[in-house]
């Protein structure tokens, strides 16, 4: 019997464990374990992505929670010290660029625990992130490289890493949008918000580059008032978010007609996305959900670490200049009401094979990723 302990820490890596936890399910003589460090901690920010995505109860829970970058890298790492000592697993797997990814891999080549990193070679080449950091750390401990688009194999080959650890395996988050995708469509988000398919765009901002300063905070919040004033926004706020506005004073600067939000679980916020005419987004596992629903994704950032989702996706990069958003808003709306016209929605387009050449969705985000990753993890252990 083998033991593998899966790391799970803040809202994007819950859907990522999820189709890896039903993949190792498959295998009797793996023992699949899931220790939370709870760096997220609201129930809204972590326990109804359990319940929702069928998870089991974490066997370890840290409950790290907030504090400075220091504080939650050190409690981190304490916590799942006394973890490792105790379990002494066969593997560590770390799922994409949180503070939590880098600190249990730390703690785990300490041990000399072997480290898969799901989500590996994504580069934004952009180290005043600190995802960025965050991935390239992990990368350089990791000893099986889980790749989910081409971009992940060129950077990794160009760090030095050898071919033999990298695995181009596809995206687990994917898997997990397929295999919800039932549940998603049962979800009552649009009929609770009085909201039509087609009709919102959708919003999410929380990279500490666009909401920790006042200035940046403000304009972006002056632009969604502009916007709003074309289509009506739906904005769930992230906890980072909604302390900011509050510590600024900028509530009132929120028209009504922007629709504000708690964190959403995961199938509401889905069928969000599915419904949406547009996303504004600075998360980077949104451009690649738009990506696969062929929704216009508009990601205010200069760059990206997923790179595909521009390539051939529907993601477009838009900056953080108010008025560069703006325009690109105004030519999306205006291209999508032109398409409409002419009666052909844009996100009736057909999906082709994934990957092939007149194909928009990428190589092997077909809803698999997760078997791929456990059926190598087997063979090597
Ligand atoms: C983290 C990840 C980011 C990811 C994001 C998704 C890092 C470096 N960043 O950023 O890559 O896109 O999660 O949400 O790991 N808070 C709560 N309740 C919670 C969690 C957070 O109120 O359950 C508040 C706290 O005030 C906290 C702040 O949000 O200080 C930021 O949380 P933190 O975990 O530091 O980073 P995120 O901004 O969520």
């Amino acid at each position: 019997m083998k033991k593998i302990i899966s790391v799970v820490g803040a809202r994007p890596n819950f859907m990522k464990v999820a189709p890896l936890f039903r993949a190792f399910q498959q295998y009797r003589d793996i023992q699949h374990l899931i220790c939370h460090t709870g760096q997220h901690y609201d129930d809204r920010m972590s326990r109804i992505f359990f319940e929702e995505l069928e998870l089991p109860r974490p066997d370890f829970y840290l409950g790290v929670g907030s504090g400075t970058h220091a504080e939650q890298l050190a409690g981190i790492m304490l916590g799942f010290e006394k973890i490792l000592q105790s379990e002494r697993p066969d593997l560590v797997i770390v799922v994409g660029d949180v503070n939590s990814t880098v600190a249990c891999s730390l703690i785990a080549s300490r041990f000399l625990i072997p480290i898969a990193h799901v989500e590996a070679g994504l580069r934004s080449f952009d180290r005043t992130m600190p995802e960025e950091i965050n991935r390239l750390l992990t990368d350089a401990l990791a000893d099986y490289l889980f790749v989910s688009e081409p971009s992940g194999i060129r950077n990794l080959q160009k760090e030095g890493i050898p071919q033999e650890k990298i695995f181009f395996v596809g995206n687990v988050m994917i898997d997990s949008l397929l295999y919800y995708l039932p549940k998603i469509a049962q979800s009552e988000i649009l009929q609770t918000l009085h909201c039509q398919p087609g009709e919102y765009i959708l919003v999410t901002l929380h990279r500490p580059s666009n909401v920790d300063h006042r200035e940046e905070l403000k304009e972006l919040i002056g632009l969604l008032r502009e916007i709003a004033s074309l289509k009506k926004i739906i904005f769930p706020v992230h906890p980072r978010t909604r302390n900011k506005i509050h510590e600024f004073s900028l509530e009132d600067m929120l028209p009504a007609n922007v629709i504000i939000t708690e964190p959403l679980g995961y199938l509401d916020f889905m069928q969000l996305v599915q419904h949406a005419a547009l996303v504004i987004t600075d998360s980077g596992g949104i451009q690649e959900e738009t990506t696969f629903l062929q929704i216009p994704c508009i990601t205010v950032r200069n760059n990206t670490e997923r790179p595909v989702t521009v390539e051939i996706g529907t993601n477009r990069l838009a900056g953080t200049d108010p008025a560069q958003i703006k325009q690109m808003v105004f030519e999306t709306l205006s291209n999508l009401s032109a398409g409409r016209q002419e009666g052909q929605p844009i996100r009736q387009e057909s999906v082709k094979t994934p990957g092939s050449k007149d194909s928009r969705i990428p190589e092997l985000w077909d809803g698999h990723a997760a078997e791929r990753i456990a059926k190598i993890i087997y063979e090597k252990l």
